[in-house]
């Protein structure tokens, strides 16, 4: 009976297992898909409203009452990051109107107890991410060029992908998202002509980077 050689059943094996890399490959495919569309659209939560503990409201507080959102969101224009109020903010009013309400018993326990809010966060980018509110706000980026109408959601949502491509495409052509920077947080803002843009980017002279170490550092 012939015996196989050795070196010819290590070939054998190596061309197996050459076969089954290749099938691995092709069924690992879409998974290799799935994950970009994944990606791409579940894990940006795109319009996704978001449940809070309490049910606060930008329409009626921004829409209805027409606060505006610096009343609430005091460090956008000073500071990288916008902020979400202390319960103090919300009591300058609310120990006055619907003072005694049920929905609103856990701030009034917040400031009671001098314990913040625990919000759920809507937006945030990876760590590895710098961004910055007041290089925007004060350079004519209105809110709703990366919010959306903020004043029309009862719960807040992501509008925007905040992806890379996202950035990248308003820093090299900006002008059709500038306007007068005391009008950032006018929502639904229509300028007075065609030509704001230009001409506050002009004035400002303004011209956002795109080196990569803009938004890594
Ligand atoms: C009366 C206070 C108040 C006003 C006025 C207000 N906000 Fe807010 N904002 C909050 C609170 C509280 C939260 C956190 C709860 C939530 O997300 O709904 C928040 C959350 C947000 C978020 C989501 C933050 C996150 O977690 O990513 C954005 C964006 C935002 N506000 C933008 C605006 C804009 C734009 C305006 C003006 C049109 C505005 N806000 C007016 C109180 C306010
Ligand atoms: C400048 C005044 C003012 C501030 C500040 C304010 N509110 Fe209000 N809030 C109101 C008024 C007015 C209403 C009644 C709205 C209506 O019925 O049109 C209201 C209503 C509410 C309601 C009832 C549900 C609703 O939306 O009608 C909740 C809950 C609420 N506010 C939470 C908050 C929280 C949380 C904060 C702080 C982040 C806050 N408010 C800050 C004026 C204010
Ligand atoms: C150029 C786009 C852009 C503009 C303009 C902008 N935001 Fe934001 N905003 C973002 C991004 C991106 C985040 C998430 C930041 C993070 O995760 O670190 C964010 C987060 C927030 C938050 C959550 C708290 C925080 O600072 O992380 C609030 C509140 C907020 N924005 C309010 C506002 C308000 C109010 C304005 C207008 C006065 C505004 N934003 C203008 C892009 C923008
Ligand atoms: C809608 C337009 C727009 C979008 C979207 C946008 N930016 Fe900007 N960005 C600007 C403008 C305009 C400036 C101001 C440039 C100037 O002062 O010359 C700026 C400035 C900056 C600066 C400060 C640069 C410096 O050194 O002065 C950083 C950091 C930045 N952007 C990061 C981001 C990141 C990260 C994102 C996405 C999450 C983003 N931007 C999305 C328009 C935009
Ligand atoms: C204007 C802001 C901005 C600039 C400029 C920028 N990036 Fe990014 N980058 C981002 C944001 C925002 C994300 C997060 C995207 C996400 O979560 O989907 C990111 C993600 C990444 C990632 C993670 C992989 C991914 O795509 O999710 C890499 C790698 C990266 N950037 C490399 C670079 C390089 C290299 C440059 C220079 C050529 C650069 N970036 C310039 C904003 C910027």
């Amino acid at each position: 009976m012939a015996r196989t050689p050795p070196d010819q059943v290590f070939s054998l094996r190596v061309e197996m297992a050459v076969k089954l890399g290749v099938l691995a490959l092709f069924m690992l495919f879409p998974l290799i898909v799935g994950y970009a569309v994944w990606r791409e659209s579940a894990y940006q939560k795109v319009g996704e409203p978001v449940a809070q503990p309490i049910p606060f409201s930008h329409k009626h507080h921004a829409a209805d009452d027409g606060i505006d959102c610096r009343y609430c969101h005091t460090t956008v224009e000073k500071a990288a990051s916008a902020g979400i109020p202390p319960s103090k903010t919300c009591m300058n009013c609310h120990s006055q109107i619907w003072s005694n309400s049920p929905y609103l018993e856990p701030v009034r326990a917040s400031y009671r107890d001098d314990e913040p809010l625990r919000w759920t966060r809507v937006h945030d980018l990876p760590d590895y991410v710098y961004f910055n509110h007041s290089a925007h706000v004060t350079r004519g980026v209105g809110c709703e060029s990366c919010h959306g109408r903020i004043d029309q959601m009862v719960k807040v949502w992501q509008a925007k992908p905040l992806t890379m491509a996202w950035c990248v495409d308003c820093h090299r052509n900006p002008t059709p998202n500038l306007r007068e920077p005391a009008n950032v947080t006018v929502m639904g803002y229509q300028p007075r002509d065609g030509g704001e843009g230009q001409r506050v980017k002009d004035r400002l002279k303004i011209n956002p980077p795109t080196d990569c170490t803009t938004c890594h550092r």
